[in-house]
């Protein structure tokens, strides 16, 4: 690898911003409630923010349907507050990462507007406009992934379908008109020239559709109950071959400054999203977001694989990344047990990469069940009950035990219901329990910070009993090594050393999920002691 450059040695800390905090007394958390919590952050150890969308929006898909990509929703703020944002996060060396959303905007983006006004406008082709299909329907079979109906619209003033792969509020734009590059590009540009540090790209996979528009593949396997979207296999939709067009579009822009980061959101499996960090000579995203630890189960064996999948297809100027939750899927905590919420970020912080740390999940925050008179989010409102709603995760953070758990003033009532456990699970709580999940989290990150091995070192599996993870970080300039051992079951485990280290007793504790000192090296009997949903960091 080259010098390490910032990104791949932060600890990033992702944000939504509806959540964090409310400065402002609506009940929706904001911009100015998030620099006053820069401190917290600070205190953590995060070196990088992501934020997801604060742009002027109708909020049909809370921001993720934009109206206009330079100015800040005054729900969120100003542009001014931004600013004030980023100095203060700068002062305190933290970076700020925001979303773009190049795959849709709003409805009632002036953009569409125009191109909807009439099929001689400038801007039709800005987004992708189709006659009926032969039958009369809409043009092809392509679904939106909110309620698995056609992706197409009609519009009856035009006469014609336009496409959205989310809600029909959301329009594609059409990223193969040179304009709409430019006009999107520049957008990344009028931030960069702001200050800011780089860019989550929302769905960056789907940009690119098949420019032939054929149909999707018929889904075999899908049955009802399950996702209505996955009835077709998405082949002409997402990741198409020339995605890689798109990539590189938007890192040439990035490479126009210093220090810049892009992160492109993807679902794909690690070989497929490794050919997303392009080639040494073309290059596309800094960190294609992995999520195969959202998507597949937390288990010693899978994720044993995932690390050796990582190593074998991250290409030599590419560089590992890991994520637990976001806001669109269920908790950590939830989905492993509370029992492991430890164990997986000890992994997250420890495993060769770049962390992302949701929001929360750093006091072992649940998913939240969310009563039906409060259901805000789309996606559960157009497919109800099927488990695919996302307000139990973005529920509001935990602050203090004070009602609204210091997200909002007392007498507010917040945009979404909070977690019943917050007076016991609370920031003001857990950093004065020296045994809680908040400080354990922010001691792995403070070895990091100070471990070559762990910020960018190599990093080996091995084999270790059923259930057992055990992996060893080594940096060879300074010959520093780290092994992590974690138990991702509830029994006592014991794990065998011999061939793994030259002399047992050299073995030093770095530290254990459980906060404490545990006699977990057995000198005589060559062995780690383990105890239930145990994990533990030693240096030799
Ligand atoms: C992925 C985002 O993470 C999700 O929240 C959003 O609804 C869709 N993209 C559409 O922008």
């Amino acid at each position: 690898m080259m010098m390490p450059e910032w990104w791949n040695e932060a600890v990033i800390y992702h944000i939504y911003p509806r959540s964090f905090q409310d400065s402002n007394r609506d009940g929706i958390g904001d911009l100015n409630g998030i620099t006053s919590r820069l401190g917290y952050l600070q205190w953590l150890g995060i070196d990088a923010v992501w934020i997801s969308p604060v742009y002027p929006s109708p909020m049909a898909d809370f921001g993720y349907d934009v109206t206009d990509h330079c100015d800040i929703d005054p729900m969120f703020g100003s542009l001014e507050d931004m600013d004030h944002l980023l100095e203060e996060a700068h002062k305190r060396r933290i970076k700020v990462i925001l979303d773009f959303v190049p795959n849709h905007t709003s409805n009632r983006h002036p953009w569409f507007l125009e191109s909807r006004s009439g099929r001689k406008n400038p801007k039709r082709d800005w987004y992708y406009w189709k006659d009926p299909g032969p039958d009369g329907g809409p043009p092809n079979n392509w679904l939106s992934r909110f309620d698995g109906n056609s992706a197409w619209a009609w519009d009856e003033n035009t006469g014609q379908y336009y496409l959205h792969t989310f809600l029909e509020e959301q329009p594609d734009l059409n990223w193969r008109n040179p304009e709409v590059r430019e006009a999107m590009l520049n957008v990344l540009r009028f931030w960069f020239d702001r200050g800011v540090d780089g860019f989550r790209v929302d769905v960056s996979y789907r940009v690119m559709k098949d420019p032939d528009f054929r149909d999707n593949p018929q889904n075999p396997n899908w049955t009802p109950g399950m996702d209505p979207s996955f009835r077709v296999i998405e082949k002409h939709t997402k990741n198409t071959p020339d995605i890689h067009r798109f990539n590189r579009w938007i890192r040439q822009t990035a490479d126009e400054y210093d220090n810049r980061v892009l992160i492109g959101e993807m679902n794909l499996s690690i070989e497929e999203l490794s050919k997303h960090y392009g080639t040494a000579t073309q290059p596309e995203f800094h960190l294609p977001f992995n999520f195969r630890l959202i998507f597949s189960e937390w288990d010693a064996a899978n994720v044993k694989n995932l690390v050796d999948q990582f190593e074998e297809h991250v290409p030599n100027h590419g560089w590992p990344n890991w994520v637990l939750s976001n806001h669109d899927q269920p908790r950590f905590a939830t989905r492993a047990g509370a029992g492991q919420a430890r164990n997986g970020h000890l992994f997250l912080l420890t495993a060769r990469g770049t962390p992302t740390i949701y929001y929360g999940d750093e006091l072992g925050m649940e998913s939240v069940e969310i009563p039906h008179n409060r259901v805000r989010d789309p996606w559960e409102l157009l497919s109800p009950g099927l488990g695919l709603g996302r307000d139990p995760v973005r529920t509001p953070m935990q602050w203090s035990r004070k009602p609204n758990a210091g997200f909002s003033d007392p007498d507010v009532t917040p945009w979404l219901p909070l977690e019943k456990e917050y007076e016991k699970r609370n920031t003001e709580i857990l950093k004065k329990d020296s045994s809680s999940i908040l400080r354990f989290i922010k001691r792995v990150i403070e070895i990091r910070r100070r471990s070559d091995a762990l910020t960018h070192g190599g990093c080996s599996t091995h084999e270790a009993p059923d259930g057992v993870l055990l992996y060893t970080r080594e940096h060879k300039p300074s010959g520093e090594r780290v092994m992590a051992c974690i138990n991702i079951t509830g029994e006592k485990k014991n794990v065998p050393l011999k061939g793994l280290v030259d002399e047992v007793s050299e073995l030093t504790l770095l530290l254990s999920t459980e906060m404490d000192d545990p006699a977990a090296v057995d000198t005589e009997r060559e062995i780690l002691v383990l105890r239930a949903n145990e994990g533990i960091l030693l240096t030799f």
